[in-house]
Parts: structure tokens; sequence; C-alpha cells
């Protein structure tokens, strides 16, 4: 016995700015064509009244409704997230609060491999007998986080939330999460300045900082070498799985990750011409896009594969139920 997801829902703003929209109210030196040609980015959706709360209720209530699961049955919520709107309590605290449910809530941090950390996680809490329907919630709101006078990241990220519905099952069958302690290359300052007569240290307001680069060669990598040896592990070849579903940070790793394995693009579904990165939203997004679309069918093989800040790594095997 493992786990199995059995319902997914999103939530998302209502701004869809597009690269012409996002170069044009920033003033920044940027174009559709660079920000499309280096990236794969299209548009991304930011919000502007919503918060963080209100993205991820709405990806809860959906998916609780595509599982066809009451929210009193639910006895933990797990948020995959960089921060809500509050340090603390955490941001699946206000999402139990909004949909009147008393259980375990708490967040966890795991960049844009929060997904996967996450559903590490909810699956040992459920196979060691702790919970036994967990909504597991990534919501991310980048644009609070995001310098829009650095072109160099502004221009790649997006909002939203997914939610998936977890409960005891057949589906997963290998998950491996770790990483590369490497905190230089991707990482978003604190803003815990308070006001302290004790310390003479202030943090600076942060951002994101980025060297593209870096993570760039980082995400190749690891993503070849976290599928080859999921497969591996389960004595699966490249082409025995129907969908890859991977971190959308950028076309061109995906693209190389299709090249290197040598497979079909047609087993790697993208949404990033829409969305941009979303963090630990992009996975469960797509995955809720393509169930939604009819692309997954009970019996079919998903890799799911993503990296992120720490730098932090991992994939997982799901035989869908
Ligand atoms: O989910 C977290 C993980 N994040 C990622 O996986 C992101 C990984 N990195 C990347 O996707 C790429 O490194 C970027 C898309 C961020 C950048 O692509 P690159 O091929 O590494 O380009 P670069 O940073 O070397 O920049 C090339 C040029 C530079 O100009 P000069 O120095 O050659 O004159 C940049 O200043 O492109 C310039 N540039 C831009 N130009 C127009 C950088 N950003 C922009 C922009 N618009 N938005």
């Amino acid at each position: 016995m493992t786990i199995k997801i059995t319902g997914t829902g999103i939530g998302l703003p209502k701004h869809h700015v597009t690269n012409q929209e996002l170069a044009e109210v920033t003033g920044l030196d940027t174009s559709d064509e660079w920000i499309s040609t280096m990236t794969g980015i299209k548009a991304r959706y930011i919000c502007d009244d919503e918060t963080i709360t209100d993205l991820a209720t709405t990806a809860a209530i959906d998916a609780l409704a595509d599982a066809g699961t009451s929210a009193t049955d639910i006895d933990y919520i797990l948020c995959a997230t960089i921060g809500g709107d509050t340090r603390t309590p955490a941001l699946a605290c206000a999402v139990a609060e909004r949909i009147g449910v008393e259980c375990a809530a708490a967040d966890l941090s795991g960049a844009c491999t929060g997904f996967l950390y996450a559903l590490d996680i909810v699956s040992c809490l459920i196979q060691a007998g702790r919970a036994s329907t967990v909504l597991l919630i990534c919501a991310e709101k980048m644009s609070a986080h995001l310098d829009y006078t650095d072109r160099n990241t502004c221009v790649l990220f997006g909002d939203g939330a997914a939610a998936v519905v977890v409960t005891a099952g057949s589906a997963l069958k290998y998950i491996h999460v770790t990483s590369h302690p490497d905190t230089q290359v991707l990482s978003l300052a604190n803003r815990m300045t308070g006001n302290s007569p004790f310390t003479h240290h202030r943090d600076e307001v942060g951002f994101v900082h980025m060297e593209g680069q870096k993570v760039f060669r980082y995400a190749v990598t690891y993503m070849e070498r976290e599928v080859v040896k999921a497969l591996a592990t389960l004595g699966l070849e490249p082409d025995d799985v129907d969908y890859y579903l991977v971190h959308q940070a950028n076309r061109r790793i995906i693209e190389s990750a299709i090249s290197r394995l040598k497979l079909s693009p047609d087993k790697f579904p993208m949404n990033i011409d829409r969305y941009g990165n979303m963090s630990s939203v992009s996975i469960p997004v797509l995955l809720h896009e393509q169930l939604a679309a009819g692309a997954i069918k009970p019996g079919d093989t998903l890799v799911m594969c993503a990296f992120g800040a720490g730098m932090t790594y991992g994939s997982c095997v799901v035989e869908w139920e």
C-alpha cells in the first residue's frame, strides 16, 4: 500500500499578463521575442487583489469537489509554499479556516521541488497510519518576491495554486527527494527586519536572486540523473513511461531532457507558455490539465521530476489509478 491522488484542482489570479504587457508596464529593456525564444514563456498570471490564501482555497475546494471528498474528511493539510500571506500562522491554517476544518495543518518550504517533497511526506503519513485523507496544496505568489526592475528574473515567474487530495492506494511506485547544497545560485533573502534593540544587523528587503546559467546547468544535469535513477529502480525503459510531468522552468531545459533521453516531445506536456514558472505549483497544474483533457488514463505510467532552490531535486513514478 502506498498512496493515490483522488482529485486535483487549481486556483489562479484573474490577470493574465502577456510578455508585451509586462514589458510595457515595467518599462524593462525586454521583449516578447527574447522571453519566448529564451524560455518558452508567453504569459503568466499575476495577482492584483488576490491573496495567496484566496488562490490556495480555490484550488483546495476545486480538488475536494473533483475527488468527491467532504472537507470534514480531511485529517491533514500540507501546503508547499515559499511563503503564505503570513509567516505564521501557516498558509495551511489559513486554508483550514476558510474551508472550515479542524485538522493538522502545516507548511513546507521545498521551493520548486515542493510538490514532490510534500508528496513524499504525505506518503509517509498515510503509510504510517497517521493520516488517511490529506489535502496537499502548492501555492506561490512569486510576484511578491520578485524585483520588477530585474529583467533576469521577473519575466520568468507566475502566481498560482494547485491542490491534490491524497488517500491510501497503490499508485505511487517510487519517490526520491534530495538536495545538492548550494544556497547562492537561487535564493530569496529574508524580510525579518524586526526592531530589536539588541541586534545591529537588519535584513534588507529581499527579492529572488538567480544565477540563471548555473541553475540551468544544475537543472539539465539533475533532471536526467533523476529520471534515469527512477526508471532503473523500477526496471523501466524511458519509452515505457506515458508522460513525463516535469518542472516548467524553461522550455529549453525540458527540450534538453527530451533529447538526452531520446524521447518523443509528445511525452512531455508543457504549459510554461501560459503560466511561466510557478515554482512548486507547476507540476500539479500540469497534472490537473492533463487529467481534465483526458490525456492521462488509469494504468498510465507517469514520471514527475522537479528541481529548485537549495538546490533541491527529486522525482516520482506513478501508475495512475
Ligand atoms: O525554477 C527555478 C529554476 N530556475 C530555472 O531553471 C531558470 C534557469 N535558467 C534559465 O532559464 C536561463 O538561464 C535564463 C532564461 C534565466 C537566461 O537565459 P541564458 O541563456 O542563461 O541567458 P543569460 O542570462 O546568459 O543572458 C543573455 C543575455 C544577457 O545580455 P548580455 O550580457 O549578453 O548583453 C542578459 O542581460 O540576455 C540578457 N537578458 C535579457 N534580455 C532581454 C536577460 N534577461 C533578459 C530579458 N530580456 N528578460
